[in-house]
């Protein structure tokens, strides 16, 4: 279905409006994504889907949301968590305690950090997690914050019955005192002006995202983080991610067996 013309058009397009790469062996998800669209919208020529694309930020707003991949859960990577919590306590970094989770997809990570910080903070009025993600629909139903059994399958029961409310068949929903230690933003991690808007992290999670960007995106993401980062603050990546090839600007540290990153200091100017 798509030309070589028409699929270098159309992944271009998402690589400027995200930093995602599609190269040829995803061409059928790509293929898939536009079909769905093209036939949800009443359009079947490609030049008009491109044009509308083009002229209608809310038409490419939800492409996006389509090829976006959203996986995610409640306490994924938990030795991540472990590791917050470790550092929250032993370090001070300055209170309130602010922590950064972008992506954030569809909520799950932004409230398992607001759950594991409520359940380690002496005080838990102490803390704000704010969440980020480039995909509309993603944001909403983080907002809305009601989740099936998949979605929870990982979460400590007592967690569960104490930050939810069932409301419906193997469905639950974030209880209001948690969500309102959790603010939702729809926004793109490569947009500087809106991530430093979001002000300053002790903590900052940008957890499997990376992987689908290439170097100069990873880059500029990673420049765009180190700006709203505390002295000192932390970082902390996918499993599969690393950043010390692409930039010095975070250090890789251990802590609680696993491996973080460390905001270097800023260099002053030398004369
Ligand atoms: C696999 S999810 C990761 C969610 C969560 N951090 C985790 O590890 O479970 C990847 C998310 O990245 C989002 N995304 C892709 N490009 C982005 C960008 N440029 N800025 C912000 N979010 C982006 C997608 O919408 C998707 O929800």
């Amino acid at each position: 279905m798509l030309t070589d013309f028409y699929f270098h058009t159309l992944t271009d397009m998402i690589y400027k409006e995200t930093g995602i790469v599609f190269d040829g062996r995803k061409r059928y998800f790509v293929e898939n994504r536009v079909r769905e669209h093209m036939e949800e919208l009443g359009i079947n020529s490609l030049k008009e889907y491109i044009y509308r694309l083009k002229t209608d930020r809310s038409v490419l707003k939800e492409f996006i949301s389509k090829i976006t991949v959203n996986e995610t859960y409640f306490y994924r990577e938990y030795y991540h968590l472990k590791a917050l919590a470790y550092l929250v306590q032993k370090e001070k970094l300055g209170f309130p305690i602010r922590v950064l989770s972008i992506p954030c997809s569809t909520g799950e990570e932004p409230y398992s950090i607001a759950i594991v910080l409520s359940e380690v903070l002496e005080n838990p009025s102490n803390f704000e997690v704010v969440g980020v993600d480039i995909d509309v629909n993603a944001v909403k139903k983080a907002k809305e914050g009601v989740y099936g059994k998949r979605s929870v399958s990982k979460l400590p029961k007592e967690y569960l019955m104490r930050y939810f409310e069932q409301v419906g068949e193997e469905l639950w929903k974030v209880k209001e005192s948690l969500r309102r230690k959790v603010r939702f933003y729809e926004g793109n991690i490569l947009d500087r002006m809106f991530i430093r808007s979001l002000g300053k992290f002790q903590y900052v999670f940008c957890k499997n995202l990376l992987i689908y960007f290439d170097d100069r995106a990873r880059v500029q993401a990673i420049n765009n983080l180190y700006d709203v980062t505390v002295e000192g603050g932390y970082l902390f990546l996918g499993h599969a991610e690393s950043i010390s090839r692409v930039s010095s600007l975070f250090e890789p540290v251990k802590v609680e067996g696993t491996i973080v990153y460390r905001k270097v200091k800023e260099e002053e100017d030398e004369w």
